[in-house]
């Protein structure tokens, strides 16, 4: 079975099996019958599918393809973090290594971050880790005091408020499009809060939320503040209306190393197995099953 994230060179996205986000990524790994998924992704989703699926080979194409924000954190880092809170409840975003996977209890992804720290009981202290503008954002949703890891997705975060806002002024017919990765998703809820933001016009979504929301609401002109690859999938499917980037180069280098050559050697050769292991992989699976079960 061939998965690929929305941020996937066009190519790849075309001839994948699957085209989805994180949670949609995750949970396809979890259902399929086929004995070997070639992931089209960054590393850490690709240790996600295999985690999930200890019996299935577990293959990306080019084991080069990392992840600024997972770069964030490291198991050390966080069991340090871990003693300065006894007794907290660790979140993370999936973003993640295995290996910070194994250290938490709860695992989420952009489309399902608010409900998973909304399932946790009040009184409890949380660490949320490792992307500040997503904690900032379930934060001000959930209204749950947070302790947040100060890490960034390099690409996302240079969406800054003063680069969204040239964008907007030029294009005020636009629906907005925010993930909440985006540097800019802070200054949406500061305007949000205030009440003089036009929340009919935007919206905070995970990448596959941004395309389901393309499909269903009748404007026919899109801004997405995110990775541009989520373009290709939001084109394809409404030729008929226009989708315009914040930033034309907020694009992931990771994600764009996988081409459809390194694909085809992936699946001819059998490379490059990805795979955790077992001790590490069986304390992270308590917590991504938590988070398939809630969603
Ligand atoms: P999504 O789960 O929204 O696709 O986001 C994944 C990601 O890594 C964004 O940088």
């Amino acid at each position: 079975m061939i998965l690929s994230h929305n941020y996937q060179v066009p190519e790849v996205q075309d001839i994948a099996d699957f085209v989805g986000d994180s949670l949609g990524l995750s949970q396809a790994a979890a259902r399929t019958e086929a004995d070997v998924i070639v992931f089209c992704g960054v590393h850490f989703m690709a240790e996600t599918a295999s985690i999930i699926s200890p019996d299935k080979r577990v293959l990306i194409p080019d084991l080069g393809a990392g992840c600024s924000l997972a770069a964030t954190i490291d198991g050390e880092k966080l069991r340090a973090w871990k003693r300065e809170h006894p007794g907290a409840v660790v979140v993370s975003y999936i973003n993640t290594t295995a290996e910070v996977k194994a250290e938490r209890d709860y695992v989420c992804t952009s489309s399902n971050a608010v409900k998973v720290v909304n399932s946790i009981p009040k009184d409890r202290e949380i660490l949320f880790l490792p992307d500040l503008f997503l904690g900032a954002f379930v934060k001000e949703r959930t209204g749950r005091s947070m302790e947040i890891w100060p890490g960034e997705c390099h690409g996302q975060a240079g969406s800054t408020p003063g680069i969204v806002n040239q964008r907007l002024d030029a294009n005020r017919d636009a629906e907005f499009l925010i993930h909440p990765e985006c540097g800019c998703v802070t200054q949406f809820l500061y305007f949000a809060g205030k009440g003089d933001f036009d929340q009919r016009l935007t919206r905070v979504l995970s990448t596959e939320g941004m395309v389901k929301h393309a499909r269903e609401s009748q404007a026919a002109k899109y801004l997405a503040a995110t990775e541009t690859g989520i373009l290709h999938r939001m084109r394809k499917e409404n030729p008929d209306k226009l989708f315009l980037p914040v930033k034309e180069d907020a694009v992931c280098q990771y994600m764009k190393m996988i081409t459809l050559e390194k694909v085809a050697r992936s699946l001819r050769e059998m490379v490059y197995e990805v795979r955790v292991p077992e001790d590490t992989a069986r304390r992270a699976r308590v917590a991504i099953q938590r988070m398939l079960e809630l969603a």
